[in-house]
């Protein structure tokens, strides 16, 4: 049979998607792509916005109407928190994702409908995934916690994805060396809150992960998908001064850089705190790249604590920031403020943070010309072969190179799009 699958959201739907092919893939099922006839579409929703909500509902609706007789398979966030909006023949919420063998035989022989939706604030615990590789892709994730228990106010993740759960340690490494034994140089290692890896299981939490995996026979890079910044401990820190198997980019949280708005977000930290640990990370890592997610027009934010954060960026000079203007999401706290933020103003904000990011971006990667850097290599079909370098920093070299090779470039020039110019100095014996 023909299945279709869509993710919408995050990487941790990605990775979950991945993992559904994969097992259908591995029982006979062929899969296609979406926009293609199929018998069952999955749609791994999001529900991180109103807006997720009503994109989640246009891909469904799309698939019916691709193949009325097809059987609709609807998992994921959306499906966690409304599953009452949602007609199709298996919904499922954020767990027994991996059970969706078994339902798709009981629909298919019985004809049944099946509706599995769990309080997943309730005792639960990982629901083990595996993957052996991602296709397409030369850098593989693996999801090692699920699960939020930090209730920042604008967000309704916790509700959908429920308590904080990890990946026990042993099932991580296993994952990981099977990866790395396919092939893979980059695992990025991806969760809800990954920072808080490890709470729920005893003696360990991500430090202690991050020590084991760099052990790993032939890894070559990890690199962490987002953390906060009070999660960066002094521990993971020891460990990115002694090996540079850690990439040399963070992704790190700071959604507003005023600490009006960061306490109304109900965020752990304030605007100090975060320069002042920012600040530490750069005496152990001197070139790191640090990027960042920011929300403009949260409720109550005034031009004064707009200026604020704008202020409190160039004090920090992230790499890249991706702002996205605030949404309003039905359940959450922020959604009831007052004083909500007019969609004009947001979007003004949002323009001028873009311009910024794009400004910081050039900036860093012009400080970095000259430098000879190391990165995996994606083999393009004009003949040329784009770089992600350990910083992250894209470089493209006029020579072919065959994918996922490691290799050592020389940043020679960066254009005006944010995109490096490099010529190959050598390939690396570590494969
Ligand atoms: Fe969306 Fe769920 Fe991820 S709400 S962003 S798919 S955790």
């Amino acid at each position: 049979m023909k299945v279709a699958i869509y993710s919408l959201g995050c990487k941790v739907n990605i990775y979950e998607s991945e993992y559904v092919e994969e097992l259908l893939k591995n029982h006979g099922y062929k899969i296609v792509p979406f926009d293609e006839l199929a018998d069952i579409y999955i749609i791994n929703t999001c529900s991180v916005t109103n807006e997720s909500d009503r994109k989640s509902r246009k891909i469904i609706n799309q698939a019916k109407r691709k193949n009325q007789n097809a059987i609709i398979v609807v998992m994921g966030c959306y499906s966690q928190v409304k599953p009452n909006d949602i007609d199709a023949d298996i919904i499922l919420g954020n767990k027994d994702k991996s059970k969706i063998l078994e339902y798709l035989d009981e629909c298919i022989s019985k004809n049944n409908k099946i509706k599995k939706i769990y309080n997943l604030r309730e005792n639960n615990e990982f629901e083990t995934m595996f993957i052996t590789k991602f296709d397409n892709h030369t850098r593989a994730f693996v999801k090692i916690e699920d699960g939020c228990n930090a209730f920042c106010s604008y967000c309704i993740i916790p509700y959908t994805r429920g308590i904080i759960r990890s990946k026990k340690p042993d099932d991580v490494i296993k994952e990981v060396t099977s990866l790395v034994n396919h092939g893979y140089h980059e695992i990025v290692l991806t969760g809800i809150h990954t920072g808080k890896y490890g709470i729920d299981l005893e003696n360990t939490n991500l430090e202690k992960l991050l020590d084991k995996l760099i052990k790993i026979p032939n890894i070559y890079r990890i690199r962490l998908s987002s953390i906060e910044i009070n999660e960066i401990t002094d521990g993971i820190l020891k460990l990115m001064k002694n090996t540079n198997i850690i990439a040399n980019h963070l992704h790190i949280p700071l959604q507003s850089g005023s600490n009006k708005i960061l306490k109304l977000m109900n965020r752990k930290y304030n605007k100090e705190e975060f320069i002042k640990r920012i600040e530490e990370i750069r005496k152990i890592r001197k070139n790191i790249s640090i990027t960042t997610d920011l929300i403009v027009g949260f409720p109550g934010e005034t031009e004064e604590d707009f200026n604020e954060t704008i202020d409190t960026i160039n004090k920090i000079k992230f790499t890249k920031i991706h702002t996205f203007p605030y949404s309003k999401r039905d359940g959450t706290v922020a959604s009831t403020m007052k004083e909500q933020v007019d969609s004009e103003i947001k979007k003004k904000r949002v323009k001028k943070i873009l311009e910024l990011s794009n400004k910081l971006e050039l900036e860093y990667y012009k400080k970095n010309i000259g430098e000879t850097l190391e990165g995996v290599c994606e083999e393009k079909k004009d003949g040329t072969t784009l770089i992600h370098t350990s910083n992250f920093i894209p470089i493209i070299i006029n020579e072919k190179v065959s994918n996922n090779e490691i290799v050592k470039v020389t940043l020679n020039e960066v254009t005006k799009e944010r995109l490096g110019i490099g010529t190959l100095v050598k390939t690396s014996n570590k494969k």
